[in-house]
């Protein structure tokens, strides 16, 4: 058995947890292995909508083990209220979560970092959602993080101190005023609270769950055009976003993975900072804010929109590979009689290029666009790929034709109902 990985290809928020939530029956094992609390993860079923920002999206099938791998980054306050939260609908998340003793924790002064550093870039600033992710992954690289397992160290509070004063120099480099006294309550209540999860060596669960034949899915945060090594450098998560971080994420080999299930949506958005050559500073952007409630699930920021970037989407479907396209939010068109997509980018000095330039933020590029008609109905209603109107089915055979990867999954609204599968995805397991 193989584990197959599911992804962002853009920016985030492409409708991931929708995704995962969908498939999760098909499946015994879901796993998140890289981001932190950046991440929102929105569910919707029974006029219930759920956001999910560290626990995986698996966690409402009372049957499939959720796993937080050591790729992740955890706030361990987050988690505490996540958990609380999912009482008031019967779930007790704590059974089936295990979290990866080697996931790095995120401390009170993480955040503070996190926020000093935003704020002394001014406006080159990354347009971070502040969570402190940047400055956990920091600690993790220069090898003086603090991971799950430590809590269970009976020096743990030296640890912490210990790094605590480190991070008190960093922010005193800033001179910014340090308010630490409540956050660090809540983080050590958060802490004892979260010992009632088990705690392991999630790596080797993982590959005896392959062993055994249990089938595994791999859900990624953020998205590919994110990417720590691939992304629009700096503007980027601080995370391996790509197929390749569910290797390092989760400790299995490159050859464990089977499907790689690529998420998009039938536009573009994206929130913070960063280069976006499709985006749409006119009414048009404001309609498909609007209509797609474009706002962040983590932040609640207006997200940047535009239209469909076919170079950026193949660059990402390159990166990881993907076997199968899920295309989400196809119901944010209706209200569009032409619906445009960039085929290649117009470069300063005259040429084209369908490639991402080294420096896209400070290269102009000028996206080329193809207009195609819209389809100007509501999709309420159609559960049958064969009874979507004909523009939408012409704009899908195009993406297709473009990027020579199925879309197999066609998402026309938020709840779980409004899901049309084209093709089998994957045999039940
Ligand atoms: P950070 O990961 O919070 O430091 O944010 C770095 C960049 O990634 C910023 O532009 C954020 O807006 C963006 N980002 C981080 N997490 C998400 C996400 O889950 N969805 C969309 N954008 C995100």
């Amino acid at each position: 058995m193989k584990i197959d990985v599911l992804l962002g290809l853009q920016w985030g928020d492409e409708g991931k947890g929708k995704v995962v939530d969908f498939l999760a029956p098909e499946y015994k094992v879901v796993a998140r292995f890289q981001g932190g609390p950046n991440a929102g993860h929105t569910l919707e079923f029974d006029g219930i909508k759920h956001v999910l920002h560290q626990i995986p999206s698996g966690i409402f099938r009372p049957d499939i083990i959720n796993i937080i791998g050591n790729g992740v980054v955890l706030d361990a306050v987050v988690l505490r209220r996540e958990i609380e939260g999912l009482k008031k609908y019967g779930i007790d998340a704590s059974k089936n979560l295990i979290i990866s003793k080697k996931a790095q924790l995120i401390l009170p002064t993480h955040r503070l970092m996190d926020a000093a550093s935003e704020k002394a870039k001014g406006v080159s600033k990354i347009g971070s959602t502040l969570k402190g992710i940047g400055p956990t992954y920091a600690d993790k690289i220069a090898r003086q993080g603090l991971r799950v397992g430590d809590l269970l160290l009976p020096d743990f509070q030296k640890r912490y101190e210990t790094l605590r004063d480190k991070h008190m120099n960093v922010l005193a480099f800033y001179n910014e005023p340090v308010e630490l006294a409540e956050a660090e309550a809540a983080f050590f209540e958060a802490i004892e609270y979260i010992k009632q999860c088990r705690f392991a060596d999630t790596e080797y669960l993982i590959n005896n769950y392959i062993k055994e034949g249990k089938g595994i899915l791999a859900e990624g945060a953020q998205g590919s055009l994110l990417d720590i090594d691939f992304g629009s450098y700096p503007y980027v998560t601080s995370s391996n976003t790509m197929a390749a971080g569910a290797c390092t994420g989760l400790g299995i080999a490159p050859a464990s993975v089977g499907e790689v299930y690529g998420i998009f949506k039938a536009y573009c958005t994206r929130v913070g900072s960063g280069p976006f050559p499709t985006e749409l500073h006119d009414e048009t952007g404001e309609r498909m804010r609007k209509e797609g409630n474009e706002f962040g699930s983590t932040t609640g920021r207006p997200r940047r929109c535009g239209w469909m970037d076919l170079p950026a989407l193949r660059y990402a479907i390159m990166l990881n590979g993907v076997t199968q396209l899920f295309m989400m939010k196809a119901d944010v068109l209706n209200i569009f009689d032409e619906i445009k997509v960039c085929t290649h980018y117009k470069l300063p000095d005259g040429t084209t290029s369908e490639e991402l330039p080294f420096d896209m933020d400070a290269v102009e590029v000028t996206p080329v666009y193809k207009t195609l008609p819209g389809w100007s109905q509501s999709l309420k209603g159609i559960t049958k790929y064969d009874e979507l109107p004909q523009a939408l089915l012409d704009y899908v055979a195009y993406l297709e034709q473009q990027l020579n990867v199925p879309i197999n999954i066609i998402s026309t609204g938020p709840d779980r109902t409004q899901t049309i599968i084209r093709k089998k995805i994957k045999e039940i397991i």
